[in-house]
């Protein structure tokens, strides 16, 4: 007697922006910088910016609300909420917690996992994990992220980076199709290189002259690392899967900078028009970018169902993963 596989299909998926748009050109009234400088090194030309008040918890509400719309499953069918966020409302009770009782999911379990911007690709790995034991149907999987709370507004190198958005997806268990592999990484190793260093349990370091709650990063040997490893990231993916690269559809990459994008895509063989871009209107939204850029590639028609998508992330951890699926 053979077992029927069990795959973790993405029946919907949503997002949400909040309103205020932040473009390059305000930026540049109050820090030194320009439209050119930060259009040309990034791509980004405006993010979003959540209002006072509004948190990770709000956002994500918007995107999983959507995306259980999209999906036609109610809170009463959830099994399990992750929420992939390194900006969550409090320490704790965890943002899947505090979203769970705004969906009015009470009783399933409720979780957060902090990958930094590779959260998202984490959460989804571990709620394909769980539908395929078996222990799971239906599972909110959210990337979510007010990552501009901790920027430092007079810091250049990092203040242009990055904005808030989040993303969401209604994993369902089905016999057919859906994800066919995911692949999680890390570096502890080089944590100081894109980092916070603010936390609980080692407090408020004296040495850090920026501390409070402030994102630090060494912009340059990121950039390296992170298109080292997503190349290396990209041909696991392939070989575990027997597939070539022009077997892929689409590339959903984490949007950080656009040159990293296409440095992935130059590997891939892939033409720019097969790559999601949404850097250019969101910024770097951490682990909202890769559910953002599904989200809007659904709705916009691009992306189909049956096509092969290729999802992939790089943030602080160093973390980084993919995800190989069929939509
Ligand atoms: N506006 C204008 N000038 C700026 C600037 C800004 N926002 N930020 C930095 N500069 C200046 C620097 O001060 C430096 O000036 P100097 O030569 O007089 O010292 C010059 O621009 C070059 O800075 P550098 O940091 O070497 O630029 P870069 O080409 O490496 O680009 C990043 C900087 C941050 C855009 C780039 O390194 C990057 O994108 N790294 C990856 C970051 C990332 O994706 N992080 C998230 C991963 S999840």
């Amino acid at each position: 007697m053979t077992s029927e596989r069990i795959y973790s299909r993405i029946a919907g998926t949503g997002s949400y922006l909040p309103e205020k748009v932040l473009t390059n050109d305000d930026l540049a009234k109050f820090v030194d910088t320009s439209d050119e400088w930060i259009a040309s090194r990034t791509g980004i030309r405006e993010r979003h910016v959540a209002a006072e008040g509004e948190t990770t918890s709000d956002l994500s509400v918007h995107a999983a609300t959507r995306a259980m719309e999209a999906a036609g499953v109610s809170a009463a069918d959830l099994d399990l909420i992750i929420v992939g966020t390194t900006t969550p409302d409090i320490i704790f009770p965890s943002t899947a917690c505090l979203l769970q009782a705004r969906l009015g999911a009470n009783g399933c379990g409720a979780f957060d996992v902090n990958a930094a911007c590779s959260g998202f690709l984490y959460a989804l790995s571990i709620g394909d994990k769980f539908i395929r034991s078996g222990d799971a149907k239906t599972v909110l999987v959210v990337g979510a992220e007010t990552l501009t709370r901790m920027v430092d507004w007079s810091e250049r190198t990092t203040a242009v980076l990055f904005g808030d958005g989040a993303g969401a997806v209604v994993l369902k268990a089905d016999s057919e199709t859906g994800i066919l592999s995911t692949h999680l990484h890390a570096d502890g190793a080089k944590k100081e290189l894109l980092w916070n260093p603010v936390g609980v349990s080692a407090g408020f370091r004296d040495d850090q002259p920026n501390a409070g709650v402030r994102i630090q990063m060494a912009g340059s040997d990121v950039f390296k690392y992170a298109v080292k490893a997503l190349d290396s990231v990209v041909e696991e993916t392939l070989e575990a899967n027997g597939l070539d690269r022009h077997d892929i559809d689409w590339l959903i990459p984490h949007q950080a900078n656009l040159r990293i994008i296409e440095a992935t895509a130059k590997r891939l063989d892939m033409s720019m028009d097969r790559v999601i871009v949404t850097v250019d209107k969101h910024g770097n939204t951490s682990s909202g970018s890769v559910p953002l850029a599904l989200d809007e590639a659904v709705r916009s028609g691009r992306v189909q169902r049956g096509q092969l998508l290729l999802l992939e992330a790089f943030g602080g951890g160093f973390t980084w993963g993919s995800a190989l699926l069929r939509y």
